[in-house]
């Protein structure tokens, strides 16, 4: 299965099957790990496999995370310097991982970070540039279960994202890329994603908050880094699938107010 297919079926696993992958699997997630694609050059991020989710789990009092229990037979425990590119690159790199791991039939769940980084000290040694920022709980599905694809996802309208007007004025492979999107994971489903579409673009934005709400929600402000990173991985394997190759930079843009740019998906041979 490729990625495009994957993104029609990955949804959060959030129970999984009693015995863990194989130690091959184990072994291959490792190294596509560490050989995950850049966006910007020059940030500092990581990721580390903990094959056994348990003794993680002992260790870490808020693995429950923000919402719900996710307990996983394995984690990647993924740290970045603390700043707002660090996020958008974790978002983005591990997204690939993530569908690459749906494109296998392995179950996988982000999880915002409700633990401090001392509480990982026995399984990961976090570089002194970086904190941890999220983890992605991954193991088999349940017996039984599959990926299957999904028809209707639980997301808002595709028009509620495009901020210059009404989908019926674009074409329809524009149209399934900004679908990619608006399927992408998000921190507590707050699919914080808005674009502008022109001819061979498709401009990604955040919404912004004020300064205030930044403050007394600074989690959720950086959870939504790493959303918006997420939503670029989407754009590009949704690009690179319906315009025949396309590719994500930082490129001139309107600029619009409420809402903070993040990069551009740019198609090959689109103006
Ligand atoms: C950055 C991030 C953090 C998340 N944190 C959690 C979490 O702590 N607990 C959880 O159960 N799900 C978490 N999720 C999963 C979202 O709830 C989920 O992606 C969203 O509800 C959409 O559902 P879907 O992934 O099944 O399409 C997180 C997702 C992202 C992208």
């Amino acid at each position: 299965m490729n990625l495009y297919k994957a993104i029609n079926r990955r949804r959060s696993i959030r129970n999984y099957g009693e015995t863990g992958l194989s130690k091959t699997q184990l072994d291959e997630i490792e190294k596509s790990v560490n050989e995950s694609r850049e966006l910007f050059s020059g940030v500092s991020v990581d990721a580390y496999l903990v094959r056994d989710g348990q003794s993680l789990q002992q260790d870490i009092s808020g693995i429950i995370a923000d919402y719900g229990k996710v307990e996983a037979p394995h984690y990647l425990v993924l740290t970045s310097e603390d700043t707002q590119k660090g996020f958008v690159e974790t978002g983005y790199r591990y997204e690939f991982i993530v569908l690459a791991l749906a494109a296998q039939e392995v179950g996988t769940c982000w999880i915002g970070k409700g633990f401090r980084d001392e509480e990982l000290s026995r399984h990961v040694q976090i570089p002194r540039d970086q904190t941890c920022t999220t983890l992605i709980a991954l193991g088999p599905l349940p017996a039984g279960d599959n990926l299957h694809e999904i028809e209707d996802p639980k997301r808002k309208e595709l028009s509620h994202f495009l901020i210059n007007g009404d989908p019926n004025c674009f074409d329809e492979a524009t149209l399934k890329i900004v679908d990619c999107l608006r399927r992408s994971p998000s921190s507590l489903n707050s699919q914080p994603w808005r674009v502008v579409l022109e001819h061979g673009a498709i401009h990604l934005y955040l919404r912004k908050r004020n300064k205030i709400t930044r403050m007394v929600l600074k989690d959720m402000d950086r959870m939504n880094q790493v959303d918006a990173g997420i939503g670029l991985c989407h754009l590009e394997v949704g690009g690179r699938h319906c315009w025949d190759g396309a590719e994500i930079k930082k490129t001139p843009h309107p600029e619009k107010k409420g809402l903070v740019y993040i990069g551009s998906l740019k198609g090959q041979d689109r103006g």
